[in-house]
């Protein structure tokens, strides 16, 4: 499987941590020291399905194809407004493909999975291109009188298709239940004969547990991956790593003894954006050119469950 097509779209509405300091007991100063973001983009009336639609629409234009030639849609997406029909049945309509869609919910890490089962799929010979899509809305999850939480969080849509090639050497995905220190409940819809007790909360997380988690999991991951294909450190030109936290970033990096040059990051513009922020960053990277053919990539990521997901792939376009 190679990559052949990048794109992505934010909304237009820029957070500053200025604007937070309005209406929540925080300051520029904490926020920054603490996380590294600054500003973040945030939905206001956009609708995510219409932002991953047209990150999908650029994807393809980039990959030098037609809807019609995709022949499998996957959606990393954890919340939108639809519990069913899926993102990836709403896309497909919106960019006129006729193939089939699945959407997958791995939290912060679903590009990571979407992108393996891709691979898997292509592997087998049931499909040729496939347009991997990535829409999260997390700021829609979070209650905004919540400071410790609501001031992560950014909205946006990543999109890449893929196709037969030699580009992806590698990927590791694992799974640690671990459900108690990051999640979001949803009541449902009662009915006459619900006797159970159900709750309805907006996101729960334990800062400081997510925090070591990242760090541990993301350079295992990494670790584990070099060793598996005999390369070094030095080899990957790029870690595009999830960006929840600068601080992460940054404590991966200092684990693998790597200077910060090799781990390009946006969290300072855009928050969290959950599993939209690899193909977020890795647009941006292509956009301003840093990408040039025969550079190793290395994207890792981790969310709630825990989940945590890294490949290794070669820029071929
Ligand atoms: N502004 C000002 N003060 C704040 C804010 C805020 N926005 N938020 C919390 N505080 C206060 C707390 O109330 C606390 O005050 P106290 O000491 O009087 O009780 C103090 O700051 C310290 O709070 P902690 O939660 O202990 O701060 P910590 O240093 O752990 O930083 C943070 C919090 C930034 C959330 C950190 O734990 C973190 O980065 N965790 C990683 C979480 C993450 O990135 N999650 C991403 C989402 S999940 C994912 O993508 C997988």
């Amino acid at each position: 499987m190679k990559i052949i097509g990048v794109g992505s779209v934010v909304p237009q509405k820029v957070l500053t941590n200025a604007m937070l300091e309005e209406f929540l007991d925080t300051s520029d100063e904490w926020i920054t020291e603490r996380t590294g973001i600054s500003e973040r983009r945030i939905i206001t009336s956009e609708l995510l399905e219409d932002m991953a639609s047209e990150a999908a629409r650029r994807a393809i234009a980039d990959a030098g194809l037609a809807a019609t030639d995709i022949d499998y849609i996957i959606c990393s997406n954890v919340v939108n407004e639809y519990i069913t029909p899926s993102m990836s049945c709403i896309i497909q309509g919106a960019i006129g493909a006729k193939c089939a869609c699945v959407d997958v919910n791995a939290a912060c890490s679903g590009f990571i999975y979407a992108l393996d089962m891709a691979d898997d799929r292509i592997k087998s010979g049931k499909a040729k291109n496939i347009l991997v899509v990535a829409a999260e809305e997390p700021t829609r999850m979070v209650d905004w009188a919540d400071r410790a939480l609501c001031v992560l969080f950014g909205d946006g849509a990543g999109a890449v298709v893929v196709t037969e090639g030699e580009g992806y050497i590698a990927s590791r995905l694992t799974t640690a239940s671990k459900t108690s220190c990051l999640y979001y409940q949803r009541r449902l819809e009662p009915t006459p004969y619900i006797t159970k007790e159900e709750k309805s909360a907006p996101m729960y997380m334990n800062g400081r547990d997510v925090f070591k988690t990242a760090v541990l999991s993301s350079s295992r991951d990494i670790t584990a991956l070099l060793k598996q294909t005999g390369l070094v450190p030095a080899d990957i030109k790029h870690y595009v790593l999830h960006q929840a936290n600068m601080r992460i970033v940054e404590a991966i990096a200092s684990y693998l003894k790597l200077d910060m040059s090799h781990f390009p990051h946006n969290v300072e513009r855009r928050g969290n954006t959950s599993s939209a922020s690899i193909p977020l960053l890795l647009d941006e990277l292509y956009q301003e050119g840093r990408l040039q053919r025969g550079d190793k990539i290395l994207m890792s990521a981790f969310g709630a469950g825990f989940t945590t997901g890294a490949c290794i792939f070669e820029w071929t376009k």
